[in-house]
């Protein structure tokens, strides 16, 4: 069938007590920087926040590397707005964001794993979110792992590059399945016509065509602790960074809710007794 699959991945940060696992997100924030940040910006995201508590936890000397490794325009020394020429270039520091990318109008990656889902199933109902935890980052792994044989359907001169796991790009017309219905139709002179129409019934093949390349091959990257850098890992990795830089607070807000159902629980059994000892006299 042509309906897309997103498979759940066992992310370490789902579930009530899931925690981010650093070392993936060094080596997410690896792949990030030799890979994606090629073509795609972060703009939401500050430098700073790589060495703070839940998140890749970069020292502060590692960050401030980090950050000077870019260079970007000083907005403050450019007199000419919107003059990429004018003003003076300086490399970043860890108050700045992670830099913009427009070079090729590749998306901000910022909040890319909150913004999309992959929580088609089962039968569109989403439940597969609720019961697995399948989200973004899912989705983010399905795409980078998406690029399976071109469909032999297709014209070989169709733009872009097949993606089984990405819905809203191009389609070639030989790969849709057509149905023709046959209406009659009376024209304003008496006689009667028929019309033809052409209507997409479905699809050959799940996904469609997108306009990014291939972005990952084995052993791209080398890990500095010795991981295997398949694409299937090195998609893994990216994923949950990109889901740390989405909600980096994430770890933190999981705990408060444990505290405040805990709280809550408490609060509840006292209530109870207070009611008992209060209305014994009475019952
Ligand atoms: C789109 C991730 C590397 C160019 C996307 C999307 C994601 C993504 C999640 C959005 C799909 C959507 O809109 O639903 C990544 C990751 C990368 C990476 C994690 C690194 C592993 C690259 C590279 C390039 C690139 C190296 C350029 C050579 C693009 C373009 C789009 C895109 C042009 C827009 C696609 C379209 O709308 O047809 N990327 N990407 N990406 N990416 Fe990447």
């Amino acid at each position: 069938t042509a309906e897309i699959h997103i498979h759940d991945v066992a992310f370490g940060f789902e579930g009530p007590f899931g925690k981010f696992d650093q070392n993936q997100l060094q080596r997410g924030l690896q792949v990030y920087t030799e890979v994606c940040s090629a073509c795609h910006g972060m703009k939401y995201v500050p430098i700073r926040s790589l060495s703070e508590a839940g998140g890749p936890g970069l020292t502060d000397q590692q960050v401030r590397d980090y950050a000077e490794a870019f260079t970007v325009l000083d907005e403050a020394s450019n007199h000419q707005l919107f003059d990429q020429d004018k003003g003076e270039y300086r490399p970043l520091k860890p108050s700045d964001n992670f830099p913009v990318n427009n070079t090729i109008g590749a998306p901000d990656l910022s909040l890319m794993a909150k913004a999309r889902a992959g929580f088609h199933g089962p039968y569109g109902s989403g439940l597969n979110q609720l019961f697995k935890g399948m989200g973004g980052p899912e989705y983010i792994a399905a795409i980078l792992n998406g690029y399976t044989e071109t469909p032999a359907c297709a014209p070989a001169d169709f733009p872009n590059y097949y993606n089984s796991a990405f819905a809203p790009g191009g389609y070639p017309d030989e790969c849709k399945i057509f149905e023709e219905t046959v209406t009659e139709v009376t024209n304003p002179d008496g006689t009667v016509t028929t019309r033809t129409d052409k209507v997409e019934v479905g699809r050959m093949a799940p996904g469609s065509w997108i306009q990014m390349p291939p972005p990952l091959m084995d052993d791209q990257v080398t890990f500095a602790d010795g991981s295997p850098a398949t694409v299937e890992a090195m998609s893994h990795d990216a994923a949950a960074f990109l889901m740390w830089a989405a909600e980096p607070k994430l770890m933190a807000r999981k705990q408060m809710g444990f505290v405040a159902v805990l709280m809550l629980t408490i609060l509840s059994v006292l209530l109870y007794l207070t009611n008992k000892q209060l209305w014994s006299r009475v019952k």
